[in-house]
């Protein structure tokens, strides 16, 4: 497995796969690597002749610097899992590799970015825009995997490659989530055992959203989900909305004929989980 700290280095490492006629399959990550991301290497590998996996922590995203101080960094450990995965080259620049100057550009998104993590974490998709952007750029992969689990940002990226004109297909991966529900993620190393104990509820409140869909309007379908995930002690829900899962706009009425998701974010101490649910299925 190859290990690619520099830009130029990925990008001719790319060229030369593409020019012998493999299919390039690219899986972005923050790191701290969990079964989820494994799940969308696996794929990758499946669906391409290469696989590409980067480990950026993008300071662009973070809108808070605690959160992006805190963020759980194990690159060693990182390395390992992929190279047991079967992925063929990692690109883990450094900041300064990745922005040598101050990144300006502004994407507009539209209505995308005014509602649920656009609304509460100003920027952050624009960051998240900016650095995926970038990493299509220098990687040049056929095609990019992204989880469900973070759906509007699903939803974010593909706008962004369609405005950048990439050719890439943007490939759309199952949440991958452990034995009680709660969905895998880089930040549950955080949680004490009480709070990880209580946050299996979240899943719990979207499972018993989506039963209700087809029976009660969201906002009533909302206020029960909340009320759920509050009455653990541990947990303080910031957002959750029912909305269109395609403009991601929130729903008056249940089966307005469009796809339907519920999506959530939630604080257990300092450690914000998110998460989501088709309603259709
Ligand atoms: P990160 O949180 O490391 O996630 C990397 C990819 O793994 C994302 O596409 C995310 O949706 C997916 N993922 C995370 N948890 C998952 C789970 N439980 N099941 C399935 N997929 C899961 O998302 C980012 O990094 C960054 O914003 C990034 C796209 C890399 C840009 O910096």
């Amino acid at each position: 497995m190859e290990v690619f700290r520099s830009k130029g280095e990925q990008s001719s490492w790319s060229a030369r796969e593409a020019s012998s006629g493999s299919s390039i399959g690219f899986v972005p990550t923050m790191g701290a690597l969990h079964a989820g991301h494994l799940s969308l290497v696996d794929r990758a590998r499946r669906e391409n002749g290469k696989v590409v996996c980067s480990i950026f922590v993008n300071p662009l995203q973070f809108n808070k610097t605690e959160d992006l101080e805190t963020y759980p960094r194990t690159l060693e450990r990182d390395l390992a899992l992929l190279k047991e995965a079967g992925c063929d080259a990692v690109f883990c620049p450094s900041t300064q590799e990745m922005y040598p100057e101050k990144m300006s550009k502004r994407y507009d998104f539209g209505e995308l970015d005014q509602v649920m993590e656009g609304s509460h974490r100003p920027g952050h998709f624009n960051g998240v825009a900016i650095v995926v952007n970038l990493l299509l750029e220098i990687v040049r992969p056929h095609r990019a995997y992204f989880g469900l689990k973070d759906y509007q940002q699903l939803r974010i990226v593909r706008r962004m490659a369609e405005m950048e004109g990439h050719s890439t297909e943007i490939i759309a991966c199952e949440t991958v989530r452990e034995a009680d529900g709660l969905a895998m993620s880089s930040r549950n190393v955080r949680l004490s055992k009480d709070q990880r104990r209580e946050a299996s509820t979240i899943y719990k409140a979207l499972v018993r959203a989506r039963q209700l869909y087809p029976h009660k309007d969201p906002a009533a379908i909302k206020q029960e989900a909340i009320s759920l995930i509050n009455a653990s002690p541990r947990l303080e829900v910031e957002y959750f909305e029912i909305v269109d899962a395609i403009t991601l706009q929130p729903l008056e009425r249940s089966s307005e004929g469009s796809p339907a998701i519920a999506c959530t974010a939630v604080y257990a101490g300092e450690v914000r989980l998110i998460d989501n649910l088709s309603l259709n299925a």
